[in-house]
């Protein structure tokens, strides 16, 4: 058996029928849970599942265990809602209207960050080439209970596609978007946090070539902005106008202009 959907133990009807109808948009089997263990849901796949709980929120039953959280993006929210600055956001010029295309949205974190600032005249498309990191973010946006309204509605307000950039980058319009962003896994972890692991055990690893850099410059208006680490190979395959570095830290961005 591929992936399936099934709901954490004492889940109520309400749930059960979420959970029966998610599992049919995103084309699922659908796995009543009848009291069976999570030992024996394991024996029927060799792929991972999905148990929906009580909230609404999947977890993703990989090793280890993957479920959605908002990380650093409430604190960056109220930052920026205190009038303070943001690296990424002063580097891009992201203003309240632009349409950013945030092509590794993984749990969504900077694309709420974009989110909150392009506001609701603006919009934020983010894709996901992970079907386990796109299926459970996208129960995150819509059922995490967010510490505040702004950060609920900033998370919501994405738009989250199970979508490999490279297939979007090709049939996208000329100038379709103001910002095209970029923060692929980097390939060693930058710190040894534990909260990153299940996501790197589900991730995908494209390495960004020089040509997506190329497609992505074709089809924004403004700019292109790359994550990577100091040492990345890219930044001497296609040299950015602009490298953002902060001391002490091995992440940098790479800016692409128009
Ligand atoms: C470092 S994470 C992004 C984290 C994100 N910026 C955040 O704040 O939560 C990179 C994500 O890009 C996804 N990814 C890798 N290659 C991709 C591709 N070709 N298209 C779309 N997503 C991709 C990975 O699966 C992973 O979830």
């Amino acid at each position: 058996m591929e992936y399936f959907l099934t709901t954490s133990d004492k889940a109520t009807p309400d749930v059960i029928e979420y959970a029966r109808q998610l599992a049919e948009t995103v084309g699922l089997e659908f796995l009543p849970r009848n009291r069976r263990s999570l030992k024996e849901l394991r024996t029927y796949t060799t792929a991972g599942f999905f148990v929906l709980d009580q909230q609404r929120l999947l977890t993703y039953y990989g090793d280890p265990p993957f479920r959605f959280h908002p990380g650093m993006a409430h604190l960056r929210i109220l930052a920026l809602s205190r009038g303070e600055r943001d690296r990424l956001i002063d580097l891009a010029k992201i203003e309240a209207g632009d349409v950013v295309l945030d092509c590794t949205a993984g749990l969504c974190g900077d694309a709420a960050v974009f989110s909150h600032v392009v506001g609701a005249f603006g919009e934020v498309i983010a894709l996901e080439s992970s079907f386990p990191v796109y299926l459970v973010t996208l129960t995150g946006l819509a059922n995490y209970p967010f510490a505040d309204s702004t950060d609920r509605q900033a998370f919501q307000r994405i738009k989250l596609y199970h979508q490999d950039y490279q297939d979007y980058l090709r049939t996208a319009e000329p100038e379709s978007v103001d910002i095209v962003y970029f923060d692929p896994m980097f390939e060693r972890p930058v710190t040894a946090s534990s909260g990153i692991e299940p996501l790197r055990q589900i991730a995908d690893y494209d390495r960004l070539q020089p040509s997506d850099i190329k497609q992505a410059l074709d089809i924004a208006r403004k700019c292109v902005v790359v994550k990577a680490t100091a040492e990345s190979s890219l930044w001497t395959a296609w040299p950015p106008d602009q490298l953002a570095e902060s001391k002490g830290s091995r992440v940098v961005y790479g800016l692409y202009r128009k």
